[in-house]
């Protein structure tokens, strides 16, 4: 059975003590709840991670850094390595989110190196894919999205593909407060997982956790969780309140 995930992505908000508090909210309400069937991730900043490790339960909640540097170490100012964020105790990198490819160039190249590294350091890529609106409207989103695979994860061993977790967010959606339809969603997802039942087999297709990104909140995370392929979601805007996270986390 695979894993339901529900991945907070708090992207370039909240101070240092907004981001504990936040991140003590969701604990005690986890602690609280069970919400044992979901895996609950924080991704905060770099300089939030180790505090938000020691403010939560981590066999509980998993944490999260939103990238990590192309190199494993070196003279590289300003980068932080897959190494040294495995070293705060955090389980898991968000890679390949469209924010690092459109504004900092992030390129297929680029991400293979970083999804390495995080691999080699033991900790869990949630590899983002998905597509602009004007490929959306083109209807060549599925085509555009087996590209985004296939020159990354798709070149790693299957051994190491099952080791990853996929968010499908379409740009479209992220942040506009337009939702995919359920609809939309469940096809792209099953598109996803039938790509990978192609590459790797179906074992490790129906082992495989794809999450749905993009304006994801408590009114319409039911719905979308009901689907058969999407097994949780990566969440932005509404993982900075405690509230509506847990209320989305609640939706399984
Ligand atoms: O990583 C999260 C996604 O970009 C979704 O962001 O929920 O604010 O639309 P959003």
């Amino acid at each position: 059975m695979r894993k339901k995930v529900v991945a907070g992505n708090w992207k370039c908000n909240t101070n240092l003590q907004e981001g504990v508090e936040l991140a003590k909210a969701v604990n005690e309400a986890v602690a609280k709840d069970g919400a044992k069937d979901v895996v609950v991730v924080l991704g905060t900043p770099f300089t939030h991670i180790t505090s938000v490790v020691d403010a939560v339960d981590t066999n509980r909640i998993g944490v999260a850094s939103q990238n990590c540097a192309a190199e494993a170490k070196g003279a590289y100012t300003g980068e932080v390595s897959a190494a040294m964020v495995k070293s705060t105790g955090a389980e898991y990198v968000i890679l390949g989110h469209s924010e690092r490819r459109e504004y900092y160039g992030e390129t297929s190249e680029i991400l293979n190196k970083k999804v390495a590294l995080t691999l080699e350091n033991g900790l869990t890529p949630i590899y983002c894919c998905g597509e602009a609106l004007d490929i959306r409207e083109a209807g060549t989103q599925n085509d555009f999205v087996k590209t985004q695979l296939e020159e990354t994860v798709f070149n790693l061993s299957a051994e190491d593909f099952s080791k990853i977790i996929i968010a499908y967010e379409p740009i479209w959606a992220i942040g506009t407060g337009v939702t995919a339809s359920s609809e939309q969603a469940q096809e792209m997802l099953a598109f996803i997982r039938g790509l990978i039942a192609d590459k790797f087999g179906a074992a490790v297709a129906e082992e495989t956790s794809i999450l749905y990104g993009g304006s994801c909140n408590p009114k319409n995370a039911n719905e979308l969780f009901a689907n058969p392929d999407i097994d949780g979601g990566l969440i932005g805007g509404a993982s900075l309140k405690a509230e509506d996270f847990l209320a989305i986390i609640n939706a399984y």
